[in-house]
């Protein structure tokens, strides 16, 4: 008994609170910011000559990351507040690299803030599955998917994304494999191809 109270007085977090601005759909507390420039999505868009015009131009901020990170240990919760500008390269519309996750079977929660968009799914197995994200929206990722936002629409694709804090990020599987669908902007109508 006094091994498990060891334990946990060893594991105690102290309670904390996050604020969000929920018009600006942002975060107003300080936390991990990871940016993603249209040069770091080299690989992930049919048309690459179109997103080296785009990288020449300036290379664009592509989506940010705001995290809330605790302790990558068994029941704990990290969060983030994930950014998705708008925009095309070529015809294909703005996205996230995707990923799976490193512990295969941990899940996530998107809640929609703000903004037009898709979540784009895969299975290893070749199943795919998108749903629609628009405010109020709550996308469950089960575990086992790889996922990606992509941002149908004409202002930033804001979701509030949480997840068991050991999940992880494996994108290599993604850089090498792809997505089976692509999301195109054709004369103002979203497209899956
Ligand atoms: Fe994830």
């Amino acid at each position: 008994m006094s091994t498990q109270v060891g334990k946990v007085a060893a594991e105690l977090m102290a309670p904390f609170t996050t604020g969000i601005d929920l018009e600006r759909a942002e975060l107003v507390t300080p936390c991990h910011r990871v940016v993603r420039r249209a040069s770091d999505m080299r690989g992930h868009y049919a048309d690459a000559e179109a997103l080296e015009v785009l990288i020449a131009k300036g290379d664009p901020v592509h989506y940010e990351v705001f995290e809330i990170l605790t302790p990558e240990t068994r029941g704990n919760l990290s969060y983030c507040i994930s950014k998705l500008y708008p925009g095309v390269v070529g015809e294909e519309c703005f996205m996230t690299k995707g990923h799976y996750h490193t512990v295969a079977q941990t899940a996530e929660l998107y809640l929609a803030l703000r903004g037009e968009g898709i979540m784009l799914m895969k299975t290893a197995e070749g199943k795919v599955d998108t749903q629609k994200m628009v405010r109020g929206n709550m996308v469950y990722v089960p575990g086992y998917w790889a996922h990606r936002s992509i941002n149908t629409g004409t202002e930033p694709l804001v979701s509030l994304c949480i997840y068991p804090a050991e999940a992880g990020h494996n994108y290599g599987d993604i850089e090498t494999q792809g997505f089976p669908r692509r999301i195109y902007k054709r004369d103002g109508q979203i497209v899956m191809a």
